[in-house]
């Protein structure tokens, strides 16, 4: 069969890989710690998924609006009110097949031949293949413990001008969150150069110690991109969100109509319940953070170097030097060898790629602990 060059050259998610080869080792027999995986451990909140019965038992069944069931728009429209206290107008909340659905969309009404798209590296891999399916041009621009992660505004300057820059707040896969006033900053200098700024909160929902504001106060010009998967332990249901511009509502509803016709019905009628129960999301907080207290000293006293504590997300991003092992075969030896999987810097980017792996905590904390002696006989 003739497959496209675009399909035959995308890379490959290498997390995905090592999970499905973990999973092979499991069913023949093996125990092995996922340190790899960015799903959450907990099952979706009980009053999610009973919403989700009574919308199978009253037959809600069927395609919805394309941009999202309005009850849900509202709902997302108040949860800027009640947490950031913005005023978002609900007909800018456009409701999305996870996340990932709302970067198909926005790259499709935003990017094509001839435009360029900056991201960070290392950064979420999705952005740049997801991209690619445009034609467009992708930039990564490297960013360092230095800088705490952070894209800066002098890195916008290059030539041709970005057409769009995609940052993670807080980010994947290094866990930190963009210093106050570093995302204005950018704008400012993004849109001087006519770029649009799209900023994915995805891991919104998991901030520990540092403070965090929603860049939807920004400006009504930037594009805020978030979901239910990670903070609501709602990974299987694909539904998320995104806050745009008026102007752009109209060119992604005609988009979302053909692309997707609408998002997964019972899916929105689950996630009316999503923003109700505050205490039940600050639980699982709570054990998030306890589990990045645990993994951080534990793995720096393993040798790992970790120089900005991640703040936010799941995931600690550790520089294995002084191992001596490129980082591809630093995992493959650690999966084979001590039945601990891990994700190597290259699902990241390039930057930094070999001399870096990514923990996930999102497991439960004695799993972590068994990871870790498991990693500490092995090192
Ligand atoms: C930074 C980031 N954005 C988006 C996604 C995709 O999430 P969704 O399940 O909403 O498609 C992920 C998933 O790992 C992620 O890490």
């Amino acid at each position: 069969m003739n497959i496209s060059r675009r399909a035959s050259e995308i890379s490959p998610f290498y997390v995905m890989e090592l999970l499905e080869q973990a999973r092979l080792m499991e069913a023949a027999g093996h125990s092995v710690i996922h340190m790899e995986v960015g799903e959450p451990g907990f099952e979706t909140p009980g009053t999610i998924r009973q919403e989700a019965e009574k919308a199978l038992a009253e037959g809600k069944t069927f395609y919805t609006h394309s941009l999202g069931i309005p009850e849900l728009r509202q709902a997302v429209s108040r949860h800027y009110r009640d947490r950031y206290d913005l005023d978002i107008s609900p007909e800018r909340v456009i409701i999305t097949n996870g996340s990932s659905g709302a970067f198909i969309l926005l790259f499709a009404a935003l990017l094509e031949r001839g435009r360029t798209l900056d991201i960070a590296d290392p950064g979420y891999p999705c952005y740049r293949n997801i991209a690619l399916l445009t034609d467009c041009a992708v930039r990564a621009l490297p960013v360092s413990a230095e800088t705490n992660y952070e894209v800066l505004p002098e890195q916008l300057g290059g030539s041709p001008a970005p057409d769009v820059l995609v940052i993670a707040n807080p980010s994947n896969p290094t866990g930190t969150i963009y210093r106050a006033g570093a995302l204005n900053a950018i704008h400012k200098r993004l849109s001087s150069r006519g770029g649009v700024l799209v900023v994915d909160e995805i891991y919104s929902g998991l901030v520990y110690d540092a403070p965090f504001s929603s860049s939807a106060a920004i400006s009504e010009d930037v594009i805020v991109v978030n979901g239910f998967s990670k903070a609501f332990a709602m990974t299987g249901w694909r539904l998320g969100w995104m806050v745009v511009p008026p102007g752009l509502v109209r060119p992604i509803q005609k988009l979302a109509q053909n692309l997707f016709i609408a998002p997964p019905s019972i899916s929105q009628y689950a996630a009316l319940a999503a923003f109700d129960d505050a205490d039940g999301l600050a639980r699982m907080c709570g054990l998030y953070r306890e589990r990045r207290d645990f993994l951080l000293p534990r793995l720096r006293g393993l040798g790992f170097d970790i120089p900005v504590t991640p703040d936010g997300a799941f995931y600690i991003y550790a520089g294995i030097e002084r191992f001596g092992m490129d980082s591809m075969l630093f995992v493959e030896r650690a999966l084979a060898e001590a039945k601990v999987a891990i994700t190597p810097g290259y699902d990241f980017g390039r930057f930094g790629a070999a001399s870096h792996v990514r923990f996930s905590y999102a497991d439960r904390l004695e799993n972590l602990v068994e990871g870790c002696d498991r990693l500490e006989r092995w090192l």
